[in-house]
This record gives structure tokens, C-alpha cells and sequence, in this order.
């Protein structure tokens, strides 16, 4: 595969999934957001590298909402995947779930895009391959994703 041959999200996305213990949480068990917020980033730069195959470090992370705790106990699972790419940007979708391991219910918690930018030997941007969009889906959050990205470079 070339440098510059187009790549599908699939190719990319992943699953990181941790067992949330006493030490990731405050006194009432409930996982500190920092915690959350740094295997979120993990997982995005995981997936933007799996992209790039090129050292990629992070530029920008959205506002990150907490709606649900996560526990102690619980599967903290975080779900990337590539959903738009310019020249050397490219930003990933992260979607994090608490799993309870005895009864197997999962919460949606929150998600978050990152952005993360390729890097060349020089460590100054370097271009990523194109994003190979297969699905509508793949198209629609492409198109969301470029206008987030044209809102980031605005501001
Ligand atoms: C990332 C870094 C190398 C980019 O420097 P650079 O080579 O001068 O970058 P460029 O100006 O070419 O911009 C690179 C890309 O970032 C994008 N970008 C710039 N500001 C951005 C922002 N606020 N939000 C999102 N993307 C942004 C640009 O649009 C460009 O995208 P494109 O190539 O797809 O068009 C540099 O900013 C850096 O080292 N930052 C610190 C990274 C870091 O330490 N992160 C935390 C640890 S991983």
C-alpha cells in the first residue's frame, strides 16, 4: 500500500478497554474525568497513527461532556474511528461505554473528536493518506467532520 493510497476508517478503528480500578476514581467510586479524557486521547491517537502509519500527535480535543458516571468495576471501553482527513489532520470520533461485567449492561457515557496531525522524520506536518469513504455513513461524518475542522482553524 502506497503512502498516498486512500483508507478506509475500518482499516484504522479500534476498541481500547480498561477494567476501572479504585486508583482511577474519586471516594465515591466514580472514574475522575481526567482519566476518562486521557484513554479518550489514547484511543484517537491509536487509530489516527493505524491511518497515517506516521507518528501522530494531538492538536485539538472538543469539549467533552460527562452524562453518566463510570464506576469502579465497570469495562471502560473506548471506540475511535477515523471520520474525516485533510492534509496532515485527522480527526477521530471516540465513543466511550461503561460495561458492567456481571450483568453485561453497557452505557453510552460520552463522546468526543480529536485531532491529531501526522508528522514527517523533520517532525513538522506531513501529509496522511486520504480518507476511502465506502458508506453513506462514512460520507456524512466526513462531511460534519470538515466542517468541525473548517470551525477549529477559524477560531
Ligand atoms: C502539531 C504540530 C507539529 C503542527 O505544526 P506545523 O507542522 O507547523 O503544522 P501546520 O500549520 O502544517 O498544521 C498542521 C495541521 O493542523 C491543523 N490545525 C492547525 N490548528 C488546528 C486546530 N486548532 N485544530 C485542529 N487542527 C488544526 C492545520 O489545519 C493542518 O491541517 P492540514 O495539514 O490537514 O491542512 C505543532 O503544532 C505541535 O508540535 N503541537 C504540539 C503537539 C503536542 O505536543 N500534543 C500533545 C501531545 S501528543
Amino acid at each position: 500500500m502506497t503512502e498516498s493510497e486512500p483508507k478506509s476508517a475500518k482499516a484504522s478503528e479500534i476498541s481500547l478497554n480498561q477494567l476501572m480500578l479504585p486508583e482511577h476514581a474519586n471516594a465515591l467510586g466514580n472514574v475522575h474525568g481526567g482519566v476518562i479524557m486521557k484513554m479518550v486521547d489514547e484511543a484517537g491517537a491509536i487509530a489516527a497513527m493505524r491511518h497515517a502509519q506516521k507518528p501522530c500527535v494531538t492538536i485539538a480535543i472538543d469539549s467533552m461532556t460527562f452524562k453518566q458516571p463510570v464506576h469502579v468495576g465497570q469495562l471502560m471501553v473506548c471506540q475511535a474511528r477515523v471520520t474525516f482527513v485533510g492534509r496532515s489532520s485527522i480527526e477521530v470520533q471516540i465513543l466511550v461505554h461503561a460495561e458492567n461485567l456481571l450483568t453485561r449492561e453497557v452505557t453510552h457515557t460520552n463522546s468526543a473528536y480529536a485531532v491529531y496531525v501526522s508528522l514527517g522524520s523533520d517532525g513538522r506536518s506531513s501529509a496522511a493518506p486520504p480518507l476511502l469513504l465506502e458508506t453513506d455513513d462514512d460520507k456524512t461524518l466526513f462531511d460534519a467532520g470538515a466542517e468541525r475542522q473548517q470551525r477549529r482553524t477559524a477560531r
